[in-house]
């Protein structure tokens, strides 16, 4: 049987939880009142916004979900509609990591309560929703979608792939376990 396409999301699922698992540990490390390098930390804010936010919520929120809704999915409610707020909510959070990050740059001190903040959020955030998509959201749409169906989805998903590129998804891959060697 070939792949299907949630399994693909599952395993990108993978990497981003290494990632956070990372964060965690820095956020830990950082109220112990550790300094991390600003390189580390703008590594990490461009891991989520790139290869966590645009390419993997946007294969879900572009491609899978509005093929879910086609096949008579609401989208308000459980599980879309609540997967699509957490997106919103992580982006937003993303957006005030990529943020403190450049304050830490001026100003360590100032951007100290910023990072943690935005970091602990994420970290918040982000093991839920994963738990939701892997153990409802990919069920129920392996249950929707046929092989062809999922094999087109798989197609779409390498466009995406494509237009971020493929040396970009390997860095990112290459990032994730960087950082969990760093801090774990
Ligand atoms: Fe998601
Ligand atoms: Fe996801």
């Amino acid at each position: 049987m070939e792949k299907k396409a949630t399994q693909t999301l599952e395993e990108e699922h993978h990497i981003i939880q290494t990632v956070v698992g990372a964060m965690a540990a820095l956020a830990e490390n950082m109220d112990k009142g550790m300094a991390p390098e600003a390189d580390t930390l703008r590594n990490l804010a461009e891991f989520m916004q790139v290869f966590a936010d645009k390419c993997h919520h946007g294969k879900e929120e572009k491609i899978l979900f509005p093929l879910l809704e086609a096949k008579g999915v609401p989208v308000n409610g459980c599980p879309l509609g609540i997967l699509i707020h957490e997106h919103q909510s992580g982006r937003k959070l993303v957006a005030e990591l990529a943020e403190a990050v450049e304050v830490y740059e001026k100003d360590s001190l100032k951007g100290h309560e910023l990072l943690c903040a935005s970091m602990r959020g994420l970290v918040n955030l982000y093991p839920n929703h994963i738990w939701k998509e892997d153990y409802l959201l990919f069920p129920m749409t392996d249950k929707i979608l046929n092989e062809k169906e999922q094999q087109e989805l798989i197609k779409r998903f390498e466009l995406v792939e494509k237009d971020i590129g493929l040396d970009v998804h390997r860095r990112f891959e290459q990032l994730a376990a960087t950082l969990a060697e760093k801090y774990r």
